[in-house]
């Protein structure tokens, strides 16, 4: 049974449309790899890792397993591990506080700025102690962080950067890609991403040619050549399979992102008079749109009246890394993170994906606004 088009279910990601318009792509270039059996480090894998470092404009990139070990590996590339101190922002996915635990060192969490989201740089100044020796700025929903001030603070103080740019591909920062800013920037393709495979991926990219021959060796049980293991190495090599789907659809994701920003701004121009925060767009950024993270404080209430109407929210994240058991121990600056703690309160993550209409953004936007003003004249007639 076919439902009136007004009152389809709208997802939070369509990753079905996209995928059908490559499934043919993907599957002749999936043939090629089955018919010689190149599975493991296959000719796909370097073919993405140069096109993928060309369009972060850096000069390497090593594919990996997921984001989550690109982060790892660039940690142990960078030798930092026990004893250590890295600092990174408290409203992140739990993966980038896990892989510093990975590496042995301490995670330092640092709160955020309500504005974008991103790690309040005068904060990061304040959580910095003689055992520092790395800084991982999030840009978090597709948004960069502040790296201008972020790159001069961790030249000051002698510092690495390793960028968590796992939502932000081809976003910018001044015109600069996010990814080439730090001594190395990770990446996830994992499927809900702006570039996704069918399954899981990452990457890591730097400019520094000795940095990428130890990340190749550090995906590949510490070769650097078979069966000579240098150093103590992972399992955690880019599938040639999943390189033939991100080769399909590299091609695709500058046209995407444009097809993002669009439908941000089409939800700014719906819920301009709407009583909700919207996000804010830094000046100097491209911002990607992973995410379009708006806020309320009665969010469980607007996302409970969304899904009556089949409209999918999310939430990233419910929780600040401080509260997970992981991470109880970790030296928060400010203490328990008070914006962390408030923004995870009030976000919802509306649609988002290319493939979105005008009336579908419309209708989400509807349903935002009409819950936002049930709500103020309730309030109104107490
Ligand atoms: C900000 C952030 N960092 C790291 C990761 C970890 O990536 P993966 O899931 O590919 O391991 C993700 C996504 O899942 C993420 O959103």
């Amino acid at each position: 049974m076919n439902m009136p088009h007004d009152l389809a279910p709208i997802p939070l990601v369509d990753l079905k449309t996209q995928s059908r318009a490559l499934k043919a792509e993907v599957l002749e270039r999936m043939g090629a790899v089955i018919d010689e059996a190149r599975y493991i480090l296959g000719q796909e894998v370097q073919q993405f890792e140069d096109a993928f470092a060309a369009y972060c404009q850096t000069a390497h990139c090593v594919g990996m397993a997921n984001g989550t070990e690109a982060l790892h590996m660039a940690l142990r590339a960078l030798e930092i591990g026990p004893g250590d101190e890295v600092i990174t922002a408290g409203n992140s996915f739990a993966a980038t506080a896990l892989a510093v635990e990975y590496a042995g060192a301490d995670c330092v969490l640092v709160d955020v700025s309500p504005q974008d989201f991103n790690l309040d740089v005068t904060l990061i100044e304040r959580a910095i102690t003689p055992r520092t020796k790395a800084i991982i700025p999030v840009h978090l929903y597709g948004q960069p962080a502040d790296m201008t001030a972020i790159c001069q603070l961790a030249r000051q103080h002698g510092l690495k950067i390793i960028e968590d740019a796992a939502q932000a591909h081809g976003a910018e920062h001044g015109g600069r890609r996010c990814g080439s800013f730090g001594d190395i920037g990770c990446f996830s393709f994992y499927p809900g991403k702006n570039l996704g495979a069918f399954g899981d991926g990452g990457a890591a990219v730097t400019d520094d040619p000795a940095l990428a021959e130890k990340l190749r060796a550090l995906r590949n049980y510490g070769q650097k050549q078979k069966n000579r293991h240098d150093l103590l190495g992972f399992n955690c090599r880019l599938d040639t399979l999943q390189a033939c789907v991100l080769l399909a659809k590299l091609r695709h994701l500058e046209d995407w992102t444009q097809r993002r920003r669009k439908v941000a701004r089409w939800y700014r121009e719906e819920l301009a008079d709407c009583d909700v925060v919207l996000p804010a767009e830094r000046e100097d950024a491209r911002h990607v749109y992973h995410l379009f993270v708006i806020r309320t404080a009665r969010r469980d209430a607007l996302i409970a009246n969304l899904a009556e109407q089949q409209i999918a929210c999310g939430i990233h994240y419910p929780h600040p890394l401080n509260r997970a058991q992981p991470f109880r121990q970790a030296r928060t600056v400010p203490p328990d993170l008070p914006e962390c703690s408030r923004l995870a309160g009030e976000i919802v993550s509306l649609p988002m994906y290319p493939e979105m209409t005008r009336p579908q953004v419309a209708r989400v936007a509807a349903a935002v606004a009409a819950f936002a003003t049930s709500q103020e004249s309730a309030h109104e007639s107490v």
